[in-house]
């Protein structure tokens, strides 16, 4: 399931940042491609903005089905929206992946290690990378309160893998509750599950701000020559 729906607002260009042109694709094709790289994705559920004209002009993976529906307000909306989409097509025991389209440089390597270490895991869980840097909490005066101990902290990164019925009543409740859930596994967390982490890549990066295009153009070069 891939969460499409945004409109890129920290990014500030003139179109959503998941239609891009980034080495000579858009990024959301870099995720879309990648994704159905992956031996074992049966399908693709895309969540799109309500008038998104843009679509149809891409290049979809030939081997597997896309399917689209529309977003919703929030990341979480859009991928619950995506996850009804899967009604019928998925059974409450399989595993569902999601990963967001601003996630172009995601390697191959890395969703299928995810997808082998969690097999047989009863909740499932996600990429993520240790946190290497000093990490500091501080007032709204960006006054420090306290260094905080990253022994045991890491950032949580896509894709994210959970059975289907689980992760669907999971994200259903936590926004019935009006709980702010930004990734699939706090949802989890909220539900009283405990997902595991999956060590990844750091270039693994989110297309979020204007600097990080080319931060992902050079990590898409530097992977074709590994
Ligand atoms: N997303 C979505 N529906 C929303 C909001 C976000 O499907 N209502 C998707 C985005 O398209 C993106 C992913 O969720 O692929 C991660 O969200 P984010 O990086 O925050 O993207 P935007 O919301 O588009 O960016 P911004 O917050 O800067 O506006
Ligand atoms: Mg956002």
């Amino acid at each position: 399931m891939v969460p499409a729906a945004g409109i890129g607002a920290r990014m500030g260009a003139g179109l959503p940042k998941q239609y891009l042109p980034l080495n000579g694709r858009t990024v959301l094709e870099h995720s879309l491609w990648r994704l159905a790289a992956c031996p074992g994705i049966a399908g693709i559920a895309v969540a799109l903005a309500a008038q998104d004209a843009h679509w149809p002009q891409l290049a979809l993976p030939p081997d597997v089905a896309v399917h689209t529906t529309t977003g919703g307000a929030q990341r979480c909306h859009s991928v619950l929206n995506g996850l009804h989409a899967l009604a019928g097509l998925a059974q409450d025991e399989e595993w569902v992946l999601v990963h967001d389209a601003a996630r172009p440089c995601v390697r191959v390597a890395d969703i299928r290690n995810l997808m082998t270490y969690l097999a047989d895991h009863p909740v499932g869980g996600l990429l993520g990378v240790p946190v290497n840097d000093t990490v500091k909490r501080a007032d709204s005066a960006a006054t420090i309160i306290e260094t905080v101990d990253r022994h045991g902290l890491w950032r949580a990164l896509t894709p994210q893998m959970f059975r289907y019925a689980a992760l669907r009543c999971a994200l259903q409740d936590s926004i019935k509750a009006g709980v702010t859930v930004t990734d699939e596994a706090s949802a989890m967390e909220w539900a009283g599950h405990a997902p595991r982490l999956v060590e990844g890549q750091g270039d693994n990066i989110k297309i979020t701000r204007p600097e990080d295009l080319p931060l992902a153009a050079y990590f898409l070069q530097q992977q074709q020559s590994e």
